[in-house]
């Protein structure tokens, strides 16, 4: 978004509209109830992230959105019901069919940056309010979004055609027996409609989800979206029921984490608007599904939770408060650059402020966690989110220091405050700037050309021996 965004192919009812946000959008008012509900389902769907939305500028679905996937840039297409540039002409059969099984009405091959796997189990009644909706409650703008060309081999979409053979699933959606009704809407909404697994699910050698480590941590675009499994220790088994719903609608909890990239964004298009009984669902289904452990790890990311205290002539050479520091390329000293560039807001101590407004460094599953992917990108890019409760920002650093600078203030921030087993060079750095480590499919690519080059080479050596055996 950028999830599947900056990132790679991936790749997210009750009180339905007492909900103020929905004052934002300029989306016609739900005219009839199941236009209402397709609207509402359209939010948890998060279609807006990438088929845009007003409040993240241009018209509402109106496309246009390039999402950076390891294989190119991909383009969100117009889907308003205009009947030039969008799907207006779209029957519901052709609408369910691009939904389901990834395929245009002219039979062309969707790439899965459009998380049709997941969407395949919506419910039919669930799949008749999104069509009604943006047939009915979207308005309809003329503008053709860009069209997508992806590099060789990637743009000849009939390659999506074995891939979807094999990886994706043709069976309705059936809730696990043994949970909880509230457990089986969660799983309904993190297995469809929200799609969690297109990031939080790892990804095989050919980028599709890996279902027998469903949720246990994917990466996206350089970020890391976190073992949200069951499990105490690696997944979310240690946050109650309520962190995790307050999480998801506010995009932070007090003594759990911040909502950055991919996440800040499902939070910001989607989470955000919907209803406590189904953020209470998905949170149930999350507590009660399948724990899967990483053998090496011993406590949960949050639970780096004794600062070891920073002695005060490490920033003797720096002046605490000063922006300066910060723009000194020669300063690689991680104390100095905390102190000029993080300290005004996470506290010299890495406490935060009390309210809680600028969180603690010490205790969060960015600072504790495993891979430090996540700490590199939240300085790189900063955080931008509207939540539930309130806006949050912080700062992006990218521009301002160096590789080698980010290492060091994230190394200081491990040592003192998180996990200080784990550290950061600035090869790590310059890797997750330009999008993370790539998929091994991307790695041997040129393998595979030369491969290919060797036995075309091969064919046409023989040919030629054939012919002058022929001719000669
Ligand atoms: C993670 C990003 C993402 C999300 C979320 C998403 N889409 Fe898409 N969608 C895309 C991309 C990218 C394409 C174009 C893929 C391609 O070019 O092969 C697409 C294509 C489509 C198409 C085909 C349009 C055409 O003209 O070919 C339809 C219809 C569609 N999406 C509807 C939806 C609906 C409805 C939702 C929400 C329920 C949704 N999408 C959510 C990224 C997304
Ligand atoms: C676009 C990619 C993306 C999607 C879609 C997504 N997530 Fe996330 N998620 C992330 C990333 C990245 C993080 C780490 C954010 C950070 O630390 O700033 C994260 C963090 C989380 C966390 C906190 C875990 C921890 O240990 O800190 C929870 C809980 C979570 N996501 C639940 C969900 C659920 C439930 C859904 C589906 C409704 C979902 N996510 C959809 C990318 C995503
Ligand atoms: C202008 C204030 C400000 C500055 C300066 C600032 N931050 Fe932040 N930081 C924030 C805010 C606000 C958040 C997100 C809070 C939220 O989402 O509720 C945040 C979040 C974070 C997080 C995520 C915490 C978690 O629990 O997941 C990390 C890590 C972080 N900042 C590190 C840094 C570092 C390192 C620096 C200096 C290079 C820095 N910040 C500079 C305000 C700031």
């Amino acid at each position: 978004m950028r999830i599947v965004t900056n990132a790679a192919v991936a790749l997210s009812a009750a009180l339905l509209f007492a909900l103020p946000a929905q004052a934002q959008t300029s989306d016609k008012p739900p005219a009839n109830a199941e236009v209402a509900r397709g609207q509402y389902l359209a939010k948890a769907a998060d279609c807006g992230a990438c088929h845009r939305e007003v409040h993240s500028g241009g018209p509402a679905y109106a496309g246009g959105y390039v999402i950076a996937s390891p294989m190119g840039d991909i383009v969100a297409p117009n889907i308003t019901p205009s009947k030039t540039a969008g799907i207006g002409t779209w029957s519901f059969v052709d609408f369910e069919r691009a939904m389901r099984k990834g395929e245009r009405p002219d039979g062309a091959k969707l790439y899965p940056a459009m998380p049709y796997t997941d969407y395949q189990g919506i419910t039919d009644a669930d799949m008749h309010a999104l069509y009604t909706y943006f047939m009915q409650g979207v308005q309809p703008v003329d503008t053709v979004a860009p069209k997508t060309q992806l590099p060789f081999p990637f743009g000849i979409r009939l390659i999506m055609a074995p891939w979807n053979w094999l990886f994706r699933s043709n069976t309705p959606f059936k809730a696990s027996a043994g949970l909880s009704p509230q457990a089986q809407r969660g799983e309904y909404l993190v297995q469809t409609l929200g799609h969690c697994g297109s990031c939080h699910t790892p990804r095989n050698l050919l980028m599709a989800e890996t279902q027998s480590k469903a949720l246990a941590g994917g990466d996206v675009g350089g970020w890391h979206a976190p073992n949200i499994t069951g499990d105490p220790i690696s997944g979310v088994g240690g946050w109650s029921q309520s962190e995790i719903a307050t999480y998801l609608r506010n995009g932070h909890v007090s003594g759990k984490g911040v909502a950055a990239g991919g996440m800040g964004e499902a939070v910001d298009h989607s989470l955000r608007y919907m209803t406590d009984p189904d953020l209470a669902a998905i949170a149930a289904y999350l507590k009660a599904s399948k724990p899967i452990r990483d053998p090496a790890e011993s406590k949960p990311d949050f639970a780096w939770t004794d600062p070891r205290p920073v002695p005060l002539s490490a920033y003797e050479t720096g002046d605490t408060h000063d922006q300066a520091a910060v723009g000194d390329s020669s300063t690689t000293d991680g104390a100095v650059l905390y102190a000029g560039g993080c300290a005004s807001c996470h506290g010299l101590d890495g406490k935060g402020t009390k309210d809680g407004f600028y969180p603690p460094l010490v205790g969060s599953s960015t600072t504790g966690a495993a891979n430090p992917a996540n700490l590199v990108m939240t300085i790189l890019n900063g955080v931008s989110r509207q939540g539930a409760d309130a806006r949050s920002f912080m700062p992006s650093f990218a521009s301002q220091m160096s590789d080698a600078q980010i290492a060091a203030v994230a190394n200081h921030v491990l040592v003192h405050f998180g996990r200080p087993d784990r550290s950061v060079s600035a090869n790590m750095v310059a890797d997750l700037r330009n999008g993370g480590p790539k998929p091994l499919l991307l790695k041997l690519m040129p393998w595979m050309f030369g491969i290919g080059g060797l036995i075309i080479l091969v064919g046409a050596i023989a040919a030629a021996r054939r012919l002058r055996a022929r001719y000669a």
